[in-house]
């Protein structure tokens, strides 16, 4: 039985699979025994799962059915989910009677507290990868979580929801989210989703790019869309309608027109080129003039031989595997393709001079979230933009909170320890570490939304034995560097 469509879906009342998940504490360390990662990378032993939920627990039951894709018995579905949640379950489609038991059409996984909904990984019991495929929470919804910003807002678009989960993280800090798909049960396992964990202020939309929300403005946009550049089939998770990076192009020169003043666009998304120096100007041609701040990411650079081995791989399961090696090196020699860069673009629409910078970054979704430290990088390049040669020194900045500190030391020739190289990094899945030299290090000591620069540099001279001016003129290009890093916050350290 398929999935209920999603609009009779977000008329369900879930609660009752909610509480029972809750309850059975189906959470992230519950399920640790059995490996996650393993089991979304197929490299699980069937057996020795089975052995471990082999005791009728109600999280046994549930890992078996939703998380090991297996089949249980009625009773002991019963006692898991309870009479009501076992007919919302079965109502709904997730699950249906199958050679005598109960199997699950999608798998419900627990992720960072949340629960997710997505298909089975066909790696999972050797199942077809159909073209209509639910992903997962994988490493690049993640890395999208942590590169948003998430200020109180009211209104927040996450195109190509897929399985909802930046849908349902932006609906914790929004008034309503609004989630659009073209892939109808993709925004099934998303409605799921959002019963799930309790957000009713997610509206679910079908439709491709802006068509769903074609006159709705928002504060922040987010997108994980179909981005890698792979020949067009119908998978539609992974290559969508569209040639090459034209998706992404979309949604870079549209989104501007859907944002508030001060709104926010994060999105991921991959585009070709031809040398390796040119990797920026693309994407910075899709959002010159848009009334927007820019923030050009580059995470990742291919070559067509790469991206063809590295995507085959990954899909090797799905109908693009029918495309042979030398239609994927033929159809990024049609694109004009020489190389294809993958990255992150984040605007910001604001009213006045814009700004356009371009990193290369390294992004680790290990770690804390990142978009406390992007907005920071937004504030201080809005208001650097419009500072007077000089003037930074008049700011009373406080420091990230973000800011770590690694020193190496080595013995020095007389004893004792020498420190003989500082790195400042964020703690966050951005680190952008920044060797420091020791009066930066000192003068970081020193600020606590009080001092202003000047009077700050002009005691680390003076504790160092240096001379004032020159520190001052010294330091003013790091100070500046610093800044733009996110690792100083000029919101208000002027007067
Ligand atoms: C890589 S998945 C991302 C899912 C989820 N947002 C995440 O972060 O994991 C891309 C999603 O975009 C959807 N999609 C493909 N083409 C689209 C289009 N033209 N407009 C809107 N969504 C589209 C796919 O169906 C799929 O669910």
């Amino acid at each position: 039985m398929p999935l209920v469509p999603f609009q009779h879906m977000q008329s369900c009342d879930i609660s009752p699979v909610r509480e029972a998940l809750l309850n059975a504490r189906y959470n992230d360390e519950a399920c640790a025994g059995i490996e996650r990662g393993a089991v979304l990378a197929g490299q699980i032993d069937l057996d020795a799962a089975m052995d471990e939920t082999s005791d009728g627990s109600p999280r046994s039951t549930m890992v078996r059915l939703l998380m090991l894709g297996t089949r249980v018995s009625r009773a002991d579905a019963e006692r898991a989910f309870g009479e009501a949640g076992l007919r919302v379950l079965t109502e709904t489609g997730v699950i249906f009677e199958r050679d005598g038991g109960l199997a699950a059409e999608v798998s419900v996984l627990p992720i960072d507290d949340h629960f997710t909904v997505r298909d089975f990984s066909p790696l999972l019991g050797d199942r077809p990868m159909t073209d209509d495929h639910v992903l997962g929470v994988g490493p690049s919804t993640r890395i999208l979580a942590d590169l948003t910003v998430r200020p109180p807002v009211n209104d927040v678009l996450d195109l190509g929801t897929g399985q909802g989960y930046q849908a349902i993280l932006a609906a914790a800090h929004a008034a309503r989210v609004v989630g659009t798909d073209v892939n109808p049960r993709a925004l099934s396992c998303a409605a799921i989703a959002a019963g799930l964990n309790a957000r009713a202020n997610i509206d679910l939309r079908e439709g491709s790019l802006f068509e769903p929300v074609a006159r709705e403005q928002f504060d922040l946009i987010v997108s994980n869309p179909p981005f890698l550049i792979v020949p067009p089939s119908d998978l539609v998770a992974v290559t969508s309608r569209f040639e090459g990076d034209q998706l992404v192009e979309r949604i870079a020169r549209e989104a501007p027109g859907h944002l508030r003043d001060g709104g926010y666009l994060c999105m991921l998304c991959s585009w070709h080129h031809h040398a390796a120096a040119d990797w920026p100007q693309r994407p910075q041609s899709w959002v010159e003039g848009a009334g927007c701040d820019a923030w050009i990411m580059k995470f990742e650079m291919l070559t067509p031989a790469e991206c063809t081995m590295k995507f085959r791989r990954e899909f090797q399961k799905s109908s693009l595997n029918r495309v042979q090696r030398e239609e994927w090196l033929a159809y990024y020699k049609k694109l004009g393709a020489d190389l294809v860069t993958i990255g992150g673009i984040i605007l910001r629409k604001r009213a006045g001079r814009n700004w356009t910078r371009c990193d290369e970054l390294t992004p680790d979704y290990r770690r804390p979230w990142a978009g406390g430290v992007i907005e920071t990088v937004f504030e201080n390049e809005a208001i650097l933009s419009t500072l007077a040669p000089g003037a930074l020194l008049d700011a009373r900045p406080t420091l990230s909170p973000t800011v770590e500190v690694e020193q190496r030391w080595q013995a020095a020739a007389d004893g004792g320890l020498n420190v003989i190289s500082a790195t400042i990094r964020h703690l966050t899945s951005l680190q952008m570490p920044l060797a420091a030299h020791a009066t930066v290090l000192r003068l970081m000591t020193l600020l606590d939304g009080q001092s202003t620069l000047r009077a700050a540099l002009q005691n680390v001279a003076a504790s160092m034995g240096l001379d004032p001016q020159q520190v001052l003129h010294e330091c003013l290009p790091g100070l500046e560097r610093l800044a733009r890093l996110g690792y100083l916050k000029l919101r208000g350290a002027f007067p």
